[in-house]
């Protein structure tokens, strides 16, 4: 054969290169060793199995494929953070329940969430590209024998393109070792053509990704119909009635029943004036309608700690030490009204039902909380706030005997 065959197309078709069978696994590597050994860069083996020590005889480098991976995880990690840094710590603050802007715990399940997204498509982008995919044909499929590949043949395959490539001394090379067949493989100008069935998947692939969003726009856009397409319809469209309609059921034509007069619903019933309105007889209460416990003033405190603090802080000084109070003044809201210090002189001196009441209906601008609030918890919430009066307003007789006989008065 001419070696310079594959320069000149018109004369005979080109030389793809060389194929080479071998009778087993062992003599397979050790021809691989003594291809590597003469200097070849361009070929490869194929066997219908991993054949140990192949990669050493061919001289293979370990794949670059898991620094791709630690590289893209990295990134993800780090973008991961620079993007919940920005948006929820500068660009747009989200204060929740007062917890810092800026934390890395809670950012952590993004970052995780985000690297491993981006580890998993560098590895699986990675792994096709590094294996040179996608690869529509190949001249080794033009070899009958070759299809053994998959159960007894053992190949190599000497490309033509590699610069030690001459026909006669590359046969020799695969003869000496130990090839029991050897092809000349010719280039089929087809096999690198990407196949017309790809083009019509991608094509159908493309038609039904654009059908959603066409139907979206018809529905939106076109002729209504009543109710849309509702794929998942829940309890949506049950028989109902809604508030303030029309019914033929009952006399008077109304879907909304009255409470019946002269009734009260189960478990409603409110005779204890004392315990529900913190009044006797027109006039404010000053007792608590049960016995105060160590454990009423536990529930109170915790009460007080979810319903006040927000606006009247910790300790009930008002102000701005609640969080909403600090936002709302922070953003200059212009009708908030600063809640009152629990510590003033006025609401001090108010007997514990007034309390209650001003928790039950609100008292100005403060609004009420009886709705969210049980009775029993109000008046929780009212012996907690005796109690807090009373540590920003101790007198020496407040401290207990043991102690108040060893404090010595101090020289103003
Ligand atoms: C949404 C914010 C807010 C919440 C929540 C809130 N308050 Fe108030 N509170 C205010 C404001 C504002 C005032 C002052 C109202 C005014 O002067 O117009 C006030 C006033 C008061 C007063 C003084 C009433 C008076 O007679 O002058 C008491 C007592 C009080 N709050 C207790 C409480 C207790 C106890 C809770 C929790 C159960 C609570 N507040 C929850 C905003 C709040």
């Amino acid at each position: 054969m001419d070696a310079h065959a594959h320069e000149h197309p018109n004369s005979s078709p080109p030389v793809a290169g060389l194929l080479a069978q071998f009778a087993s696994p062992e003599a397979l590597r050790a021809a691989a060793a003594a291809v590597r050994a003469a200097g070849w860069t361009r070929w490869d083996v194929h066997s219908p199995f991993p054949i140990h020590g192949i990669d050493r005889a061919m001289g293979l480098r370990p794949s670059p494929l898991p620094w791709l991976v630690l590289g893209a995880a990295v990134v993800g990690v780090v973008l991961a953070l620079a993007m919940q840094l920005w948006m929820n710590g500068i660009d747009y603050p989200l204060i929740i329940s007062g917890k810092p802007l800026l934390s890395l715990p809670t950012s952590v399940p993004i970052m995780f969430e985000l690297g491993v997204l981006l580890a998993a498509i560098a590895a699986f982008v990675g792994a096709i590209a590094l294996g040179g995919l996608p690869l529509y044909g190949h001249p080794v499929f033009f070899s009958s024998r070759f299809s053994r590949a998959s159960t007894d043949g053992f190949f190599i395959f000497l490309a033509a393109d590699d610069q030690r490539f001459e026909p006669i001394s590359a046969q020799a090379l695969l003869r000496s070792a130990g090839a029991v067949s050897v092809e000349t493989l010719q280039v089929d100008e087809a096999s690198g053509r990407v196949p017309g069935g790809l083009y019509w998947i991608l094509a159908t692939a493309v038609v039904l990704a654009l059908l959603p969003p066409v139907l979206v726009t018809w529905y939106r856009t076109g002729p209504k119909s009543n109710p849309r397409i509702h794929l998942i319809q829940d309890m949506d469209f049950q028989e109902k009635y809604r508030p303030q309609s029309a019914s033929p059921l009952f006399a008077d034509g109304r879907a909304t029943r009255p409470t019946v007069p002269e009734t009260i619903p189960q478990g409603r019933l409110q005779a204890d004036e004392h315990l529900y309105t913190g009044k006797v007889a027109e006039q404010w209460v000053t007792t608590f309608p049960m016995q105060p416990t160590a454990a009423m003033m536990e529930r109170g405190r915790e009460r007080y700690g979810i319903f006040c603090t927000t606006c009247h802080g910790l300790v009930g000084e008002g102000g701005v030490s609640g969080i909403t109070s600090a936002r709302a003044v922070k953003r200059r809201e212009p009708n908030w009204v600063l809640p009152l210090s629990l510590h003033t002189q006025s609401v001090r001196e108010q007997p514990v039902g007034q309390l209650f009441h001003t928790i039950t209906h609100g008292v100005r601008t403060m609004p009420a909380l009886g709705a969210q609030i049980p009775a029993e918890d109000r008046w929780a919430i009212v012996l907690y706030v005796r109690a807090l009066q009373r540590s920003q307003n101790a007198t020496l007789d407040d401290v207990p005997e043991p102690i108040r006989s060893q404090l010595r008065p101090v020289s103003p």
